[in-house]
């Protein structure tokens, strides 16, 4: 091989490199994943501030019921978390805004799905 030639394909393979680096970079989620999700401070936020769901879902309602006392309790009781596929999760999938033929009612922002979905990953705990 003539060494123009060497050259050249290591450039393009170095630029094929940084390339295809930015654009992991770009599709990364908001939420680290190597980063503790706690129950109490990040997940409970998203489903009280604003009413954001507890507009409907409070006791005697729409279950579940997803005021902080009984939130934790009330989606593990009901199935709605399934570790072993947390994608299949109904706490993460029926509001999900990417699942358009379900929960018309209100979705999560693509960071709060991002957010439940981590800290199903993580064990679902009670933290
Ligand atoms: C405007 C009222 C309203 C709001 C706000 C709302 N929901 Fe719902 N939700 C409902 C109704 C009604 C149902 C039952 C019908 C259905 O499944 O779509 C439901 C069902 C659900 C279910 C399925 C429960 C089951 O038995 O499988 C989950 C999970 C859920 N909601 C989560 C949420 C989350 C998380 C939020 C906040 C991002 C939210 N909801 C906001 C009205 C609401």
């Amino acid at each position: 091989m003539n060494k123009l030639l060497f050259y050249g394909l290591t450039l393009a393979a170095l630029m094929f490199v940084a390339a295809s680096c930015q654009y992991k970079f770009i599709v990364e989620p908001a939420t680290d994943p190597t980063e503790t999700i706690y129950f109490s401070k990040d997940i409970l936020p998203i489903w009280n501030d604003g009413n954001n769901c507890t507009a409907c879902h409070i006791a005697g309602t729409q279950r579940p019921n997803l005021t902080p006392d009984v939130a934790y309790s009330e989606i593990t009781s009901m199935g709605l978390i399934d570790l072993a596929n947390p994608e299949e999760s109904e706490i993460y999938d029926h509001p999900n805004p990417e699942n358009t033929g379900e929960h018309t009612w209100k979705k999560y922002t693509n960071a709060q799905a991002a957010t439940v979905l981590a800290w199903i990953k993580q064990g679902a705990l009670n933290n």
